[in-house]
Order: C-alpha cells, then structure tokens, then sequence
C-alpha cells in the first residue's frame, strides 16, 4: 500500500495482524529483504515493511537525516497501528535508523532487533568515502554503487538467486535517495552513549561472515545494551534475513514468542 509520511509517499508492505513489527531494511536495499521473515511471522503478527524515503518504490528526497527516517516511520506506525507499541527490528542502517527510533519515539516502543549494524559515528575517512559515493550515484547511477558493494555484502556462499536479486535492488534504488543516504550514514549520530540507556528486550544477530559489520562489532553492542540477547548465525554475510532465512526466522520467532505481553 501507499501512504504519506512528512509530505512523502511512501510504499509499505503489510501482512498479518494483531501486534505490530516493523522491519527497516539496509543501504541501498529495500522491504524485499524481508519478504521470508514476514511470510513466516504473519501467521501471528502485524508485520509492517516499509520502503525507506528514496528506495523501492517510497518516494525520494534530496537530502535526509537519520532522524527523518525515524520520524517517516513513526508517522507510518501512527498510520497502521496507531497506540500500539511496535517491536522494531533494523539491519545494518536500518539499525541505526532503529537506535534514533528509540532516541525521538520511546513511547511506540515494545522491543529491539539490531541485526548486523553498528552504534559508532562514521569516521573522517568514512565520511570522505561516502561523500565519493553519493557523487557516483548521482553522476553514474546506483549500479556503480551496487557493483562496488555487491562483493562484500553477502557470504562467499550465498544463494546465486540470493546475490542477482540484491544487486537488482540495489541498481534499482534511486540514485537520488541513495546520495542522501550515504550522506545521511556520514553524519550519523554516535549511538554509544545510547546503548546503555537502552529499556526494552533487545535481540542482537549478526552473520558469522559478515565483513561488514562484524561478529566483535554487534558483540560490544550487545554488552552494552543491558539484558539483551546474542545470536551469531554461521554461514551468512550482511544479511541473514535473505542468506539464511530459516535460520533467521526461528531467532525472530523465539524472541518475539518470549516477550513480555504489552500492558
Ligand atoms: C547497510 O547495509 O545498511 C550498509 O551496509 C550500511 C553501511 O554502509 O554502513
């Protein structure tokens, strides 16, 4: 479905019922990554996949913050499950996009997955470098951007129908919103001090392959977040959810079965 959120139109997928889980995808991907999770988890709950401002089909704009995807998203929970708490559960930037969730919108808040992200602020070299990238985008298009990424964002073993359909979406992405992404990712706020202020059951995952956000990476998030809850899934890169998805879906399910019910 289409639905507005801050002047935008944004496209978002929605299966299931009852209590809402909202899944944000990574950089420069889209809702599709989620498509197994949420076929498995609609039998029980409401799950809600947004594509971020300037992917899939969600409309772009020129310039973005971490902040403004949180707020498109809360705009969008008040739209589908307004009053109700939402598990929100974000890979990679969209796990940084879930830290500032928790940050400006506490109160829609039930729980927390952080899968294969990372909490640090970028670096000057990183800044530089994803500055390179917004200009590649925009002059070149986004397969330059995908064509550079695709080598590291998924295990050397990864599904061959797995790998064509990410760099599919990744060439598809608009070259627009991934400038502002990448320059979104640059200036994004350090989410240490975060961690420890963290209230709500958190589910931490990373992939054993991942050589993007690493295991020694999404360990020191999960001791800093207290009471939370570690899995490393072998035989997955970046993006368990696709690469892994059996694996993946019964973590999802088993967390989400041991939360607390909502007051
Ligand atoms: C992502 O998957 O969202 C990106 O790898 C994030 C990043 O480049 O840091």
């Amino acid at each position: 479905m289409f639905l507005h959120a801050n002047g935008l139109r944004m496209n978002v997928v929605t299966a299931g019922a009852d209590d809402p889980v909202l899944f944000i995808h990574g950089f420069p991907l889209s809702n599709a990554m989620w498509s197994p999770v949420v076929r498995r988890l609609a039998a029980r709950w409401l799950c809600v996949a947004p594509d971020l401002r300037g992917h899939g089909d969600s409309e772009a704009s020129p310039a973005a913050s971490i902040a403004d995807y949180a707020d498109d998203l809360a705009a969008i929970l008040d739209q589908i499950a307004p009053g109700r708490p939402a598990v929100v559960v974000g890979l990679s930037m969209g796990g940084i996009i879930a830290l500032e969730f928790f940050r400006k919108h506490r109160s829609k808040l039930r729980a927390l997955g952080l899968i294969d992200t990372r909490a640090n602020p970028e670096s000057p070299e990183g800044v530089a470098r994803r500055e390179q990238m917004a200009q590649a985008a925009l002059t070149a298009g986004s397969r330059a951007l995908a064509d550079v990424m695709i080598g590291s964002v998924l295990s050397p073993r990864a599904d061959s129908a797995v790998r064509s359909g990410v760099y599919e979406t990744m060439c598809r992405t608009s070259p627009i919103g991934v400038a502002a992404a990448a320059r979104a990712l640059a200036t994004r706020p350090d989410s240490f001090p975060t961690l420890p202020l963290i209230d709500v059951p958190t589910l931490v995952v990373v992939g054993e392959e991942d050589a993007i956000t690493p295991v020694e990476t999404l360990r020191d998030i999960h001791e800093k977040i207290p009471n939370s809850r570690f899995e490393i899934i072998p035989g997955a890169g970046h993006v368990p959810p696709l690469e892994t998805p059996e694996r993946f879906g019964t973590i999802m399910e088993s967390f989400l079965a041991e939360l607390p019910s909502c007051p």
